[in-house]
């Protein structure tokens, strides 16, 4: 699929969309809090596509955690549901594998044995050297064989990361979700591991939910950009189609028109039509001035 054309990959994704590997139908969620049920999602409805790279973005609170969370089985929705493959989604399962920001290896186990015991989890049935040859392969993904007997105190925050989505992807997960993997990382580590990223969906082609704060790292990454509103009752606000070739190079994105208008929307998005996060007043006022006015509820 990605080595088609463009126009003809938009529409596979497009038809595999409506194939409805993934689903999320009217998705809503309260949290008691001790003055009452705090509505944190309300009406998320999305279509995920087979091999889709897709990243949430909005801002801080607004609710992507908790839809992925959702996703990955971590959390019931309180309304609406997910469906995978056919299959509604109400508890977490190896095929939804979570990547999280702050990578959370065994410390007292090295790098190959914290992979090795998700290995042994999700592939039983295998035997020893096909055990090892999984680990292996996985790091080599990652390009981390190197370190394979390091301890993660031994390591640093970047290789701790390519760690965790090894291991992530050691389950050979249908889905792969990822919450802000490389938000803790300095730039240039972050656009390392961003391609390694590109590279591993372009190889194994999993479906992957990815959130992020960052326009840039959605747009070189996405084929669509989510973009939620505000919370309370947070759902989504627009989706923007990434219609770029790939393999992306970064260096060349730069110069792109394409590349630049999809960041100018993102950003629109995020600073002019949710630009006020700290009063949901003021959100409201500016949400009955644009598209997303439907669905805003009282839930606060
Ligand atoms: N267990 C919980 N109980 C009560 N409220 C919660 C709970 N979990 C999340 N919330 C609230 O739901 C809203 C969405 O939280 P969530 O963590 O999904 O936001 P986010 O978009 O991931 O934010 P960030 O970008 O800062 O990580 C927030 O207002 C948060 O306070
Ligand atoms: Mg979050």
């Amino acid at each position: 699929m990605k080595n088609n054309p463009k126009a003809s990959s938009q529409e596979a994704l497009e038809e595999s969309r409506l194939q409805r590997h993934l689903e999320l139908s009217q998705v809503g969620i309260d949290f008691p809090t001790p003055k009452g049920p705090f509505t944190a999602l309300q009406d998320v409805n999305l279509k995920i596509a087979k091999g889709e790279f897709v990243s949430l973005i909005g801002h801080s609170g607004c609710g992507k955690s908790t839809v992925l969370n959702i996703v990955a089985g971590l959390h019931q929705a309180s309304s609406g549901g997910v469906i995978l493959d056919n299959q509604e989604v109400n508890a977490p399962g190896p095929e939804r594998a979570v990547v999280f920001q702050n990578h959370s290896l065994l410390p007292w186990l090295s790098v190959y044995k914290n992979v090795e015991l998700a290995v042994k989890q999700t592939r039983q049935g295998r035997n020893k050297a096909e055990i090892k040859e999984w680990v292996q392969h996985n790091l080599d993904l990652v390009h981390m064989t190197h370190a394979a007997d390091k301890l993660p105190s031994e390591i640093s925050g970047g290789m701790k990361q390519r760690v965790g989505i090894a291991r992530a992807l050691s389950m050979e997960p249908k889905v792969l979700l990822m919450d802000e993997p490389f938000g803790a990382l300095d730039a240039l580590t972050r656009a390392h591991l961003q391609d390694s990223v590109m590279e591993i969906h372009a190889s194994l082609g999993n479906t992957v939910i990815m959130i992020t704060h960052d326009v840039d790292e959605a747009v070189l990454l996405s084929d669509r950009i989510v973009m939620m509103t505000n919370g309370p009752a947070a759902t989504i606000g627009e989706i923007l189609e990434v219609d770029l070739e790939r393999p992306r190079n970064r260096l060349e994105m730069a110069d792109n028109l394409k590349y630049n208008q999809y960041r100018h929307a993102v950003l629109t998005f995020l600073y002019e039509k949710q630009k006020k996060i700290e009063t949901v007043g003021a959100a409201k006022s500016d949400l009955s001035k644009g598209k997303m006015s439907k669905k805003k509820s009282s839930a606060a």
